[in-house]
């Protein structure tokens, strides 16, 4: 069953919504700083072509689905922040991911952007698990992750080659009912 519809939602400061081709120039501009790529898996330099070509198939198929999907992070003005990420990884379970273009880091973007999809993924969604993994040596996202209540559970050492070197693997994830206890009033 395929899943729904990528959702754009609003919070106060952010307007999130599906990548589109025209977003690509500045999608591409920060996966290219060796900072925000640091910990993440694409291949340097990230070109252009291939932002292109993921906003093309996500107007070809506009749902949650096992492929990763991306949603913009747009500040006032209509200025693209950064993104979040989402997939699809079994029966109501789903893995998010962020970045933030350096300039917009310390200031709650991504919490903020974080927050508000979850809301959606354990409420229109209906997802039981959201997850996430990151190299702890990333503490921003670790802090980030930690900030919107996903718990760590733990962490597989040496679990993937990236870029120099093997790599631990930390784990941290929320379901469905730790969320609505910490939101129903
Ligand atoms: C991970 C990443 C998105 C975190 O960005 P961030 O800006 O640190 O995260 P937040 O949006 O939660 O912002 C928190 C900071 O904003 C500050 N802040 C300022 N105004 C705020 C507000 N109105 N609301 C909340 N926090 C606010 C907080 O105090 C905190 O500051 P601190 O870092 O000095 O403690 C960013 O570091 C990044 O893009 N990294 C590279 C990509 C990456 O590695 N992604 C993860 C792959 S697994």
């Amino acid at each position: 069953m395929p899943g729904p519809l990528l959702p754009t939602l609003h919070t106060p400061r952010l307007t999130i919504r599906p990548l589109i081709p025209a977003d690509a120039p500045a999608f591409t501009a920060y996966h290219n700083d060796p900072e925000i790529a640091r910990y993440q898996g694409w291949d340097m330099p990230y070109p252009l072509e291939q932002a292109e070509v993921h906003a093309r198939e996500m107007q070809v198929d506009p749902s949650l689905r096992e492929d990763w999907s991306t949603l913009m992070l747009e500040g006032a003005g209509g200025s693209v922040l950064g993104n979040l990420s989402l997939r699809l990884t079994g029966h109501r379970t789903a893995e998010v991911g962020f970045t933030l273009a350096r300039a917009h880091w310390g200031q709650g973007y991504a919490a903020e952007g974080l927050s508000a999809l979850l809301a959606w993924l354990f409420t229109q969604a209906d997802l039981h698990r959201v997850h996430a993994s990151l190299d702890p040596r990333n503490v921003r996202s670790a802090a980030l992750l930690k900030r919107v209540d996903l718990r760590f559970e733990g962490c597989s050492v040496q679990a993937y080659w990236h870029r120099d070197g093997w790599t631990d693997d930390a784990h941290y994830a929320l379901l469905q009912s730790e969320w609505q206890e910490k939101h129903d009033t």
